[in-house]
């Protein structure tokens, strides 16, 4: 069967051609479609750069409008499904119940499952984008015992989300336009980031030819892991931790350096930028505007700053090329606005969410596609006969 090569963790093999995003790891260049992050980060929407990332191109007025529209009509989801979020303990995690509640989508919309027709891709895209926030909200509120809320579909896509997430029914909730810009923008920071560890999930499932929906659903679980979208919890309870045990930042570093017990420096490192993180850059910026507007800003912020400029000034991650990357300030940022540390991820995964639509599409439509097949080196035993078991 010819050579194999072993690349564990796929560091130098590419899986596929992809025309949605660049990344210059080196040079710490990261653009959709052609466009600087930072750009888009700064004068786009959410709902702009989701076009973007899985039409191509960014709308005209007209297309936005429709697209818009589209979602809009979409945001709630099948009543039934309502109760199958009953079923769920108190206490789950809210990525689990999301994907859990993505993967049932493929049960209540049976007339988009289709991979190669266009019209069932078209619905499902549009599903999909306008019904995560609303399973998000679900189970976020599942999670505080507290009644879902439906959406309102007067409102943008992201102040919907944080109505549902935040709001009562019995109240009206006025939803702060600054926290809603902020949040937006860390959701165009997140919408792609080419063969991260959950898209090439959400690639190779759907190279089987399963549904959007079941693809999609396996990469939140791939986002779950706190080597990937997990780091943004992961970071938060490692810099509470500093602050409980004194605050004493060098002998952290220490352990991490010393691998004491297989610790990390939660949100530095990544596989590909050996830079610092332009993404990780305009969150510093955000992090600090949104901590300064609380009436008792954060302390853990500062803890945040000092250990990153101590990291970046310590041999140990200099040799490595180890920066802060768009983890490590995110969490802050959602600790600030309310969100409980569990609900960080599925802040992840909602960003992520264009990104994992356009990949899967692009990966349907690409004649060259095969089905997702890795080889192995085989290292275990000869063969041998079989022994009864008295004989063992
Ligand atoms: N703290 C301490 N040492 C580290 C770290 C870290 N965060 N990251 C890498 N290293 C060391 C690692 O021990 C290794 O050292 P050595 O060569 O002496 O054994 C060297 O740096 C290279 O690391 P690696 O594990 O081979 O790198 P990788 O490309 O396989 O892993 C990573 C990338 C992101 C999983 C890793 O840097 C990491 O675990 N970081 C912490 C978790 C994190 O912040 N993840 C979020 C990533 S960005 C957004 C996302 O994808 O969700």
């Amino acid at each position: 069967t010819g050579h194999v090569t072993l690349d564990t963790g796929f560091v130098n093999t590419a899986a596929c051609e992809s025309a949605i995003t660049y990344i210059d790891g080196d040079s710490g260049i990261l653009r959709y479609r052609g466009y600087p992050i930072e750009q888009l980060a700064r004068q786009s929407t959410f709902i702009e750069v989701s076009y973007l990332l899985i039409y191509g191109e960014l709308p005209t007025q007209a297309e936005l409008d429709a697209f818009t529209d589209r979602l809009r009509i979409h945001t709630l989801v099948h009543e039934e499904m309502r109760r199958f979020f009953d079923g769920f303990p108190r206490d789950a995690h809210p990525m689990a119940v999301l994907s859990s509640g993505v993967s049932a989508l493929s049960t209540f919309y049976q007339d988009s499952l289709d991979p190669f027709d266009e019209e069932h891709v078209q619905a499902s895209t549009i599903r999909l984008l306008a019904k995560v926030p609303t399973i998000a909200a679900y189970a976020y509120k599942k999670s505080i015992g507290m009644p879902p809320m439906y959406p309102d579909n007067s409102l943008e896509y992201v102040e919907n989300f944080l109505r549902m997430t935040f709001g009562m029914p019995t109240t009206p909730y006025d939803v702060d336009p600054y926290i809603a810009k902020a949040l937006d923008q860390l959701f165009v920071l997140h919408a792609d980031h080419e063969q991260n560890c959950s898209t090439s999930t959400v690639r190779m499932v759907g190279s089987s030819h399963a549904n959007l929906f079941a693809s999609v659903s396996a990469g939140v679980n791939a986002l779950f892991g706190p080597l990937h979208g997990g780091a943004n919890s992961a970071v938060l309870q490692m810099l509470s931790r500093i602050a409980a045990d004194g605050g004493d930042i060098t002998s952290f570093v220490n352990r991490v350096k010393n691998r004491d017990d297989n610790v990390r420096l939660m949100g530095f490192g990544h596989r590909v930028y050996k830079h610092y993180d332009p993404r990780a850059a305009i969150v510093k910026e955000t992090a600090r505007q949104v901590i300064d507007r609380m009436p008792q800003p954060d302390h853990l912020l500062e803890l945040a700053m000092q250990l990153e400029e101590i990291a970046l000034a310590d041999e140990y991650f200099v040799s490595r090329k180890l920066y802060p990357n768009v983890d490590f300030y995110t969490g802050l940022i959602y600790k600030a606005m309310g969100f409980p540390t569990p609900m960080f991820t599925v802040l992840f995964a909602l960003g992520r969410l264009p990104g994992w639509i356009a990949q899967w599409r692009e990966m349907i439509a690409d004649p060259a596609t095969k089905i997702g097949r890795p080889r192995q080196v085989y290292i275990g035993e000869q063969e041998r006969d079989y022994r009864p078991i008295d004989q063992r």
